[in-house]
């Protein structure tokens, strides 16, 4: 894998793939990466014959200038990680190089962008769709691949796309979470262990909703209450910041779930801020989604006392 940081090798580079005519995947990511962010690379290789994958940690989309300072950057270990997964190229760049001096252009996406992440941290959205694009102008891949984990993010880029006419096509890869349901996330590894066990109720939450679903529930007010009563059941969950149901491409909210949509929510645990969130296809022959099943949720997973029927443990 080559590791590029300027503009001028990384085009050149590009340049000469697209001369041989091979499909050019991009996969952005601020680095510190895990497991979420290798199955992208993976599924990179599906749709195009080379992978891109950039790291860099934008500092546009910080609404918290101390976040922004403690964001892990790992850049060496990334780099050993992204070779293991087939990457061709990593595009590491300095922030002067992604905004030169007097870069004063902005990309604004009106609709997605309302409500959910984008009340809870004004300016993000704006950030994230600026680098997003400079990023899709910069390598002009055929296909980019996000996470689901970042439903409304998604959408944010999705509608980015359509809107600018880039012809970028947008996938969007499942959720990867740790054998006990939690998505995984950089800001984990913030989490104490007792903590970390009750983080746990985000994805419980979202499986009672999904179970919901599948027996036929389409009602968003009731569909949003089978997760605030596990959120509120675990006392480690400081605070909700909200579940929504919403329309997984416009994040308009639902009073009915249907077509694709996105059960989303945020909520605090042991001061730290987490996401996850159901997206399921309701249009679909079979629903499918990425929450486990609870049996695929073996007791030693939950690290719960054994003697405890794994149907309490899930609905607890
Ligand atoms: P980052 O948080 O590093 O995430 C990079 C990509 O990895 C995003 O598409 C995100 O949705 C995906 N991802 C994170 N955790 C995942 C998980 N558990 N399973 C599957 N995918 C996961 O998102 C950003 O960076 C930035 O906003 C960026 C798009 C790079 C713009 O700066």
């Amino acid at each position: 894998m080559r590791i590029v940081h300027d503009v001028a090798d990384l085009r050149h580079q590009i340049d000469a793939w697209r001369a041989s005519g091979e499909r050019i995947a991009l996969v952005p990511t601020m680095g510190a990466l895990h497991d979420g962010h290798l199955s992208l690379v993976r599924r990179a290789a599906e749709h195009a014959d080379r992978c891109v994958a950039t790291v860099f940690v934008n500092p546009t989309q910080f609404d918290d200038a101390s976040d922004l300072e403690r964001y892990p950057r790992t850049l060496e270990r990334d780099a050993e990680q992204l070779t293991t997964v087939g990457c061709d190229l990593l595009f590491a760049p300095a922030a002067s190089t992604v905004y030169p001096p007097g870069a004063s252009t902005w990309i604004d996406v009106d609709g997605p962008t309302t409500g959910y992440e984008g009340a809870m941290r004004p300016g993000h959205f704006r950030g994230v769709a600026t680098v997003v694009g400079l990023l899709f102008n910069l390598v002009r891949p055929d296909v980019a691949i996000f996470g689901r984990k970042d439903a409304q993010q998604l959408a944010v880029v999705r509608k980015l796309s359509r809107d600018l006419h880039l012809g970028i096509e947008i996938i969007g890869a499942p959720i990867v979470r740790e054998p006990d349901g939690l998505a995984m996330s950089s800001r984990n590894v913030h989490l104490g262990s007792d903590d970390r066990l009750a983080a746990r109720a985000l994805s419980r939450g979202l499986r009672a909703a999904r179970d919901a679903i599948q027996a036929g529930e389409r009602d968003s007010a009731t569909l949003e209450a089978h997760v605030r009563a596990v959120l509120e059941a675990e006392p480690r969950v400081e605070a909700i910041d909200y579940i929504a149901l919403v329309d997984a491409d416009t994040f308009a909210p639902l009073v009915t779930a249907r077509g694709s949509i996105a059960l989303v929510l945020a909520a605090r645990v042991g001061g730290v801020r987490l996401l996850d969130n159901l997206s399921i296809d309701l249009d679909a022959a079979v629903l499918e989604d990425d929450l486990p099943r609870e049996d695929d949720l073996s007791r030693e997973d939950l690290g719960t006392d054994v003697s405890t029927p794994i149907s309490q443990i899930a609905t607890a």
